[in-house]
């Protein structure tokens, strides 16, 4: 055997001892329910554990089993997906647990082969439910894990590198102790989180193996793990119009296919547009401008593109069937994607009756 795999073998034991220790209490452990797992881990890809807490927990409550999750009614679904982003992990959440139902009577499936083919559901997913559900031998490598493998084994190839990830994979497959995989695989988590962070920050004075750490040894930890530089993000320009007319606002169903499809949005042209040709696409949706109120900038940023948006908040009358007009309370009940939340939160001053209420026509 290797040297880097024995390195990685031998962190197994004292990693084991320092979760038992210091493992995070979460809601979602201390629990081997298939669903709650499942629907964390989805949950927890792309974002944070704290800001993840108070989703899961209203999740659970609303949506409690497979069976619930496979009727839910869609706006149901997106409201309580709103803020967490990449709404296709909920629709998949959804479709899976409606195969669950048809395909499985209803009963989890057991096994990484039978998970992974669930929709929204890859390797890295397949391996946290059959490992910490079903206590199957099988890794679950996220980001955390693939640092600490480049860390302790002092590997110096690119992470992003399919092929460097399936090597990882084979790595920790090997290293994992047949007794307790699922808390093997959260301890490499946890380490990962709060001890062995990124950005060359490791914190190696509290590190149950930084002894056994091939990186640490060299004095290279903070280099590790190399990662070839992203791609540069597109940079998309719109202007967004916040409608008002008769104390409610314009908003219109994006496409079903795409980026945040099915969701609602405030209508917006691409392109900045300046003040003295703001008010063509009103007029081109057959409306009238009855007075400007404000103009707001806001960005937000997804994985390979930046929405930069010019707000233009305004006063209107006349018809616009294509447009769904929502009051204050209807507001609250669409799902509107947070890139919107800048100017979500001053349209709701206005309908509301805050202070810029008073100034429209
Ligand atoms: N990040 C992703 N999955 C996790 C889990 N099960 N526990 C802690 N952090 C996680």
């Amino acid at each position: 055997m290797d040297e880097k795999q024995q390195r990685l073998n031998a962190i197994a034991a004292p990693l084991l001892a320092w979760y038992d220790v210091h493992k995070r209490t979460l809601p979602w452990r201390g629990t081997r329910d298939p669903y709650r797992v499942w629907v964390s881990e989805i949950m927890l890809q792309q974002t944070r554990v704290a800001a993840v807490i108070p989703y899961y927990e209203r999740w659970m409550v609303e949506l409690p089993d497979v069976a619930a999750l496979a009727y839910a009614e869609e706006e149901r679904l997106m409201k309580l997906w709103q803020g967490l982003g990449y709404y296709s992990r909920a629709r998949n959440l959804q479709r899976a647990a409606r195969t669950i139902l048809s395909d499985y009577g209803g009963v989890f499936p057991r096994t990484y082969e039978e998970l992974i083919r669930l929709s929204g559901v890859g390797d890295y997913t397949a391996g946290a439910i059959a490992s910490i559900a079903f206590d199957q031998c099988v890794p679950a490598v996220d980001g955390n894990a693939l640092r600490i493998v480049a860390r302790v084994a002092d590997i110096r190839e690119d992470i992003m590198d399919p092929k460097v990830r399936r090597t990882f994979r084979t790595m920790v497959a090997e290293a994992m102790p047949k007794e307790r995989p699922g808390a093997y695989n959260q301890a490499l988590m946890d380490l990962g989180a709060t001890v062995c962070l990124p950005n060359g920050e490791p914190d190696c004075a509290r590190c149950p193996v930084s002894h056994l750490c091939a990186a640490h040894a060299g004095g290279v930890e903070e280099l590790l793990p190399l990662r070839r530089k992203k791609a540069k993000r597109r940079i998309e320009s719109m202007t967004v119009y916040l409608m008002l007319r008769e104390g409610k606002v314009a908003l219109r169903k994006r496409p079903e296919e795409g980026l945040l499809a099915g969701l609602w949005e405030f209508p917006h042209v691409s392109g900045a547009l300046e003040d003295a040709e703001a008010g063509w696409p009103v007029e081109a949706w057959g409306l009238k401008t009855v007075d400007w109120r404000q103009k707001l900038q806001a960005k937000h940023i997804f994985t390979h593109v930046e929405w930069h948006m010019t707000g233009y908040l305004l006063d209107v009358r006349g018809e616009a069937p294509d447009f769904f007009w929502a009051d204050a309370e209807a507001l609250e009940q669409l799902a509107v994607p947070s890139a919107f939340g800048k100017f979500l939160s001053e349209v709701r001053r206005c309908l509301d009756g805050g202070p810029m209420a008073e100034q429209g026509g």
